[in-house]
Formats: structure tokens, sequence, C-alpha cells
């Protein structure tokens, strides 16, 4: 359902991607696990032409795009079908948890005010906020602004919600609720990639893990196959570092 290909990425002289490639179908929830540095987030930002690859492709819903040439018009299609979900929330603080999440709708996808009012708010609902939709950023936990970032992404009803260490800016209380929240998007069969350090979710929620090392894939599998069974001997060496207790 979507595909990513052959993508390369410098900056300057140093290659943060080295032909990353990876299929993701639909209804899956993938974890990239890799050390800082490795190239998650470059990845994303790559997928999401935040960043310009400088080479790779992209096929999405039967389309396919160069990552390098796109023009305006095909990313606008594309970041039509995917949506992200950054560590800081990148929320408007001007405006309530409600207009944050009708943004997208009513700006980019053109939808009228009342449906993109109805539908916020039951995307808001959805993340445990239905008290909150007046509430400005400022008013609001940084776990319960990281739901807002949530609510604002499946709203859209995107092919595809990425998310990037979607818990690591939070206070170690508040990780749990936005997990909780996570996991419950994944049950409804949504498709994601979520790069994370938090194994637990990746264990328990994940339907395959991938391992990046260096601006490569090392592995990929399922996840009680990568954390009993790591065939990579780098990849052994992160799990060592973090699951210390299981290998
Ligand atoms: N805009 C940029 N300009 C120059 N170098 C960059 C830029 N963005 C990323 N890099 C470099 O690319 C490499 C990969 O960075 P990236 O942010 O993708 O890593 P990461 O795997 O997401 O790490 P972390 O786990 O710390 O978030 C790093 O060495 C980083 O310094
Ligand atoms: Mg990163």
């Amino acid at each position: 359902m979507i595909e990513v290909k052959d993508v390369y990425k410098k900056f300057d002289r140093h290659e943060v991607l080295k032909g990353v490639s990876l299929k993701v179908e639909t209804g899956d929830v993938i974890v990239i696990l890799g050390v800082s540095g490795s190239g998650k987030t470059t990845l994303l930002r790559c997928i999401n032409f935040l960043d310009k690859a400088d080479s790779g492709t992209l096929t999405i819903a039967g389309e396919t795009v160069d990552l390098k040439h796109a023009s305006k018009k095909e990313i606008l299609t594309v970041r039509k079908k995917t949506a992200f979900v950054f560590q800081n929330h990148n929320l408007f603080n001007n405006k309530t948890a409600l207009e944050n999440v009708m943004e997208g709708l009513v700006i980019v996808r053109k939808v009228p005010k009342a449906e993109a009012e109805k539908r916020a708010k039951e995307a808001l609902d959805k993340v445990g906020l239905a008290e909150k939709y007046d509430s400005y950023p400022s008013q609001l936990s940084g776990g319960q602004q990281q739901r807002v970032g949530i609510a604002r992404a499946i709203v859209l009803n995107p092919e595809i919600i990425m998310f990037d260490e979607p818990t690591s800016a939070l206070d170690p209380e508040l990780v749990g609720e936005t997990l909780k929240i996570m996991k419950k998007i994944a049950d409804e069969g949504v498709t994601m990639i979520v790069v994370t350090h938090e194994m637990a979710f990746a264990s328990e929620v994940a339907n395959k893990v991938i391992f990046m090392d260096e601006g490569v894939i090392v592995e990929e599998g399922p996840p009680e196959e990568i954390f009993s069974n790591p065939k990579e001997e780098r990849t052994r060496r992160f799990l060592k570092r973090i699951l210390p207790e299981s290998i």
C-alpha cells in the first residue's frame, strides 16, 4: 500500500540515509528503532517532503512520486494522504484545542466549518479530551497537548500516520496516556509508522519492528523475532543496551 524505495540523503558530505526501502501494508503498525543519529527522523522527514531526499521514491495509494523531483502538486497530493505527529506537538498557541484540530480540515482540505467542527470534536473525544475543546495549549498538560496533536492527525483520516518520538518530550507520568491513545488508534486499524524507544509499545502494538543504524535498515521483522532472536550483531548490541534483562 505504501512503498518507500532507495532513499538517499546527505547533509553536506554526511551520508545520513544510504538506500532505505520499506513496505507498509494497510493496518501495519511499524516501529522504527535505532540509536540517536541513525537517520530515523530524517527518513520520516524525507517521506513527508520536510527534507528533500537526494534520491528515492514513494508510492502511496497507487501513485509513485520521486522524492527529489516531486512537483508542488504531487507533494500536496501526498500530504493529503499522510499525517505527521512530532515530538513537540507544534500546536498553535493562540488557538483552542478545537481550532487546532479543525485547522487542517478547513484550510487544507476545504471542509465546511460546521462539518470540520463536528469531526474535530469527535477526534478530541477519541483522544479523551471531550472536556477540553476550548482550552488553549498553555492550559493543557504536555500529554494533553500531545493528544491534541494526535487528534489533529486522526481527524484528517489519512492513509498513514507517522509519529516521531511522540512521548520523548513528556514527563514519565504522561507517557502512558499517550501510548494508550496510540494503541487505541492502532486497534482501529489505522496504519502507523512510529519512531519510539518505548519497547513495551513496540512489542505489544507493532506487527513489525525495523532496526536502523547508520542510515540503513539493518534488520526487520515481527517484534517477537527481533526482540528474542535478533540475527544481526548490531541489533543485538542495541537491544542489549535498552533491554539488558532480556537478552
Ligand atoms: N538539517 C540538518 N543538517 C545537517 N545535519 C543534519 C540535519 N538533520 C539531521 N542531520 C544529521 O543527520 C543524522 C541523522 O539525524 P536524525 O535526526 O535523522 O537521527 P535520529 O535517528 O532521528 O536520531 P534521534 O534518535 O536522536 O532523534 C545526524 O547525524 C544529524 O546530525
Ligand atoms: Mg529523531
